[in-house]
């Protein structure tokens, strides 16, 4: 379907601010940066915009400065500049760093809001009912575990509101959004969450508050004409997304725009936010596809189980890219997988060391000894259907495993004819460069040292790309 576009807009969720995050958010970004990449490749550098950020405002992250004995401004700027090293460790290469307490996306927010109020879709009333301050969402008791307790967040007390807030008429939207879904006009990857959400539209979809008082939550974007009341957190992410697509011109009819998110807000982002956007006159997004989980050694990721691992941790230890290697390969493109530092290490020397490390240091060495030097360009041919990104690097996997087997067989390390050694050199070259330019999206420092070896003078085996982890 993006093919028709001539631009594309990548987005991640945004993430809160309330801590520093870990190698589970961190999956999302690399995911969604490898398509960015690929696009990149394939539409032209300028025609591609990818942001990833901070989400800032709510309950959350004002609690977590209360804790800290600072502003609330004070923490998110701490937290979101971490973050940001975080992900850059990891060679994110996102045209913007969303923050949501920026300037124009304060006003865009309230435009927003105001646009979606002249179209009749807000009013004010008294709402009594649950939230779950860690999902930052409203809750009805059928979602709550038998104790009361929210599943996703089970250390975390259910709080009861009871207060006047803005609606958003969400159901009147119903039949709109069903037949949205059902039609593919907003394509939800992988299939099985396309299900799942037009399960969620036939328990019927109710108004939800859009707002909280400032007496009980003041950290946040103010309702237009009313400083009583600051706009609901989820309201004022989502927006994000127009915010920066629409100031570098990439909410519009010629762009593709994709939205990638994990299963747990893959709701907000199928069934709120398209209503959201109808509502307040723009246009939707194409696609949105929805990752699963990462757990640690069968453990879910967590401050309290103490089992958070930094992106950087890894990064420093491993290198970016065969951080990035394997999240891509082995990430939860499509279910939720349990990973662990010993199956890294032992990819880490199968795929990196022994794989792309080792043929091109066997290849560099014997072109340096035959005094090679080469003249080719590589070609970008790589095609990544429905963002699998795993079965893409399986792919060029494969065709490595070829390439030794071409390597092994035809020994070129026993040819004395210079000529025909020269021969075997160059086809096998032009194959681990062709292979390395289609890697570029997932590894793309390592695939410049590559090219760098093989395409710049004269060839000299250059230092282990992976070392091997004993
Ligand atoms: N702030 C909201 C998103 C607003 S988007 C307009 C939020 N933030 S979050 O920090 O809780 O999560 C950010 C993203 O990280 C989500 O897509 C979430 O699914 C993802 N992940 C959080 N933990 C994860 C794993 N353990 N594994 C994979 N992705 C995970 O929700």
């Amino acid at each position: 379907m993006e093919t028709v576009y001539k631009k594309v807009f990548v987005t991640t969720a945004i993430d809160y601010a309330n801590a520093t995050i870990h190698i589970g958010h961190a999956y999302e970004k690399v995911l969604a940066d490898a398509i960015a990449r690929y696009y990149r490749a394939k539409k032209g550098e300028n025609n591609v915009y990818f942001t990833t950020g901070t989400d800032e405002h709510g309950i959350t992250n004002q609690q977590a400065a209360e804790k800290r004995g600072i502003t609330p401004q004070e923490h998110v700027q701490d937290i979101s500049s971490q973050d940001q090293a975080e992900i850059d460790s990891l060679n994110v290469s996102y045209t913007r760093f969303f923050r949501t307490t920026s300037e124009d996306h304060k006003h865009k927010a309230q435009e927003f809001f105001t646009k979606s109020m002249e179209n009749g879709d807000i009013y004010k009333s008294a709402y009594k009912g649950l939230y779950c301050e860690g999902c930052e969402a409203y809750k009805t008791l059928s979602e709550l575990t038998e104790d009361c307790k929210c599943p996703l967040h089970p250390t975390r007390q259910i709080q009861e509101y009871e207060e006047e807030n803005y609606f958003f008429k969400w159901s009147k939207y119903e039949g709109f959004l069903k037949e949205l879904i059902e039609t593919n006009q907003l394509q939800i990857l992988p299939g099985g969450r396309k299900k799942e959400m037009l399960a969620f539209i036939e328990n019927g979809i109710q108004d939800i508050p859009i707002s909280r008082p400032t007496y009980k939550l003041s950290w946040g974007i103010p309702v237009p004409n009313d400083p009583e009341q600051v706009i609901y957190v989820w309201f004022d992410a989502l927006i994000n997304y127009v915010t920066s697509g629409e100031a570098n011109g990439f909410w519009d009819d010629d762009t593709y725009i994709i939205h990638f998110v994990g299963k747990d807000i893959a709701r907000w982002h199928t069934l709120l936010w398209p209503t959201m956007l109808k509502s307040a006159g723009y246009r939707l997004p194409n696609t949105v596809y929805v990752h699963g989980f990462i757990n640690l050694e069968g453990q879910k990721i967590s401050k309290s189980r103490g089992n958070v691992i930094r992106p950087s941790e890894l990064v420093e230890k491993y290198g970016t890219d065969a951080v990035r290697y394997y999240f891509l390969k082995h990430g939860p493109i499509t279910e939720d997988v349990d990973i662990s530092i010993k199956h890294f290490e032992e990819v880490y020397n199968a795929d990196l060391a022994n794989g792309l490390g080792n043929t091109t240091a066997r290849l560099a060495k014997l072109a340096e000894k035959a005094k090679l030097s080469l003249d080719i360009s590589p070609k970008f041919t790589l095609e990544i259907k429905d963002f699998r990104v795993d079965l893409a690097i399986n792919e060029l996997q494969q065709k490595l495993t070829e390439l030794d087997k071409h390597i092994n067989e035809n020994t070129p390390w026993a040819i004395e004819d210079e000529t025909k050694l020269k021969e075997v050199l160059t086809t096998e070259i032009t194959q681990l460069v062709n292979i390395a330019e289609n890697l570029k999206p997932f590894i793309p420092e390592t695939v410049t040292k590559v090219q760098t070896t093989f395409l710049e003078g004269p060839i000299k085996a250059p230092e282990p790309l992976f070392p091997r982890i004993s």
